[in-house]
């Protein structure tokens, strides 16, 4: 088998959602110590919707793949359901990630974290 899926590898070649959102009320920035990769998600939220998310990841390609699948996975999506979005998510909807890439994806969710936690300051909106 191979070591990447066909998913992984096709939303590391064409990631979607790569960029920044000006007018964001939601803004997460984490990073993995250990292999130095940082991602950095951006959130739109109105009415309680994600209207709209962009990522800037600097890392691997399963952390690049990780968080274009979390944006796919979190937009139009009410907040109530992007807070139940977890790294396992993220990895099942890529049809899994190798053993030792399994980090990559907790960026993601984690990322998804702060930039609520960001909203809730910035707003005084709990989610
Ligand atoms: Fe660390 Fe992928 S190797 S995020």
């Amino acid at each position: 088998m191979a070591l990447y899926s066909e998913k992984v590898m096709e939303h590391f070649r064409n990631p979607r959602n790569v960029g920044v959102i000006d007018d964001a009320n939601g803004i997460g920035e984490v990073g993995n110590a250990k292999c130095g990769d940082i991602m950095k998600m951006y959130l739109k939220i109105e009415d309680g919707i994600v209207k709209d998310v962009k990522f800037e990841t600097f890392g691997c390609g399963s952390a690049i793949a990780s968080s274009s699948m979390a944006t796919e996975l979190i937009k139009g999506k009410p907040v109530k359901e992007v807070k139940e979005i977890t790294n396992k998510s993220v990895a099942e909807a890529l049809d899994g990630l190798p053993a030792h890439k399994m980090h990559c994806s907790v960026l993601a969710e984690e990322a998804i974290a702060a930039a609520l936690e960001d909203y809730e300051k910035r707003t005084g909106n709990k989610t």
